[in-house]
């Protein structure tokens, strides 16, 4: 099992795949590849070798593998993103799995989607798997902010045949923040390096009674997350949404159910140790 990224240096995906297979004693091995953009092409062929089960797709790869595929499912052609691949046989199904990730990271938090009144912060590429699930969970209001405001409204309408997804003009975010029931950061703020102390929303801005979810997992409390822990609100941060969307792979590629505490425990020593 191979994971496609360009660079691969940081990822914690071979330490909690590596971690499942040995505590289910099965014999594979997950490795991290960097695969620049024009080696792509050889590095998929080699995929439909009768020894490999399949791979992970990641940044900068995702879109691009898209078109080498011999079947997609029906979320990576939504979201437009492939980030696993299953080797059947010498065909190449790729399919997508941080939407069905996302969601299993959400029950987990014990959230109801289903009717609930959603506000996505960012439109870029890891907004899409997001708004592709909570529409498809039947949340009765998605309303994606976004700093070029363009974009959200290009991925409202994308995904508007899906359910009840609008873009949020400025001027209405304050309003629709405070009566969300989940409000989700999807953006790079907040993230380890340059944009560390920074939130995607002013502090105070937050929703008066619902759930704050950040797909950053390093750190592990961003500021958007302080803030809302600050104000009362339960908050998830993205480890679970990255240990799901594995497990979800894991099983593509195995029929077996992932041994979830074990990849949390792998990715939390592999994240510590970085
Ligand atoms: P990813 O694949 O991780 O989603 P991306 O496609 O580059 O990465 O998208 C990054 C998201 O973070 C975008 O929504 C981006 O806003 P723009 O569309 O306006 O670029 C948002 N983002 C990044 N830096 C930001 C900043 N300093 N302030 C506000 N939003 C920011």
């Amino acid at each position: 099992m191979f994971l496609l990224a360009h660079p691969a240096g940081h990822s914690i995906s071979p330490a909690m795949h590596n971690a499942a297979f040995n505590a289910l004693g099965i014999d594979a091995l997950y490795t991290a590849r960097d695969v620049a953009p024009e080696d792509l092409t050889q590095v998929i062929k080699a995929l439909r070798a009768p020894d490999v089960w399949g791979a992970n797709v990641t940044v900068p790869h995702k879109r691009a593998v898209l078109a080498f595929m011999d079947d997609l499912s029906d979320a990576a052609k939504r979201i437009g993103a492939v980030n696993t691949i299953v080797n059947q046989n010498g065909r190449l199904y790729g399919d997508n799995t941080d939407a069905p990730g996302y969601l299993r990271a959400l029950a987990d938090a014990n959230i109801t989607l289903k009717n609930a009144d959603a506000v996505l912060l960012g439109a870029g590429g890891a907004a899409r798997a997001i708004v592709y699930a909570l529409l498809t969970a039947g949340v009765k209001r998605l309303s994606i902010h976004n700093r070029t405001p363009e974009k959200a409204q290009a991925l409202a309408t994308e995904f508007s045949t899906l359910g009840n997804v609008q873009a949020l003009p400025d001027e209405e975010l304050t309003p629709r923040v405070h009566g969300a029931d989940l409000l989700i950061n999807s953006t790079s703020l907040g993230m380890s390096g340059l944009h560390e102390h920074l939130s995607p929303l002013p502090a105070g801005l937050l929703p008066y009674n619902g759930f704050v979810s950040d797909i950053v997992y390093v750190p592990a409390e961003t500021k958007l997350l302080k803030d809302a822990t600050l104000q009362g609100l339960t908050t998830q941060n993205g480890l679970p949404m990255l240990i799901y969307q594995g497990a979800e792979s894991f099983t593509r590629w195995t029929g077996q159910n992932a041994p979830i505490p074990i990849m949390f425990s792998a990715a939390r020593t592999a994240l510590e140790s970085r």
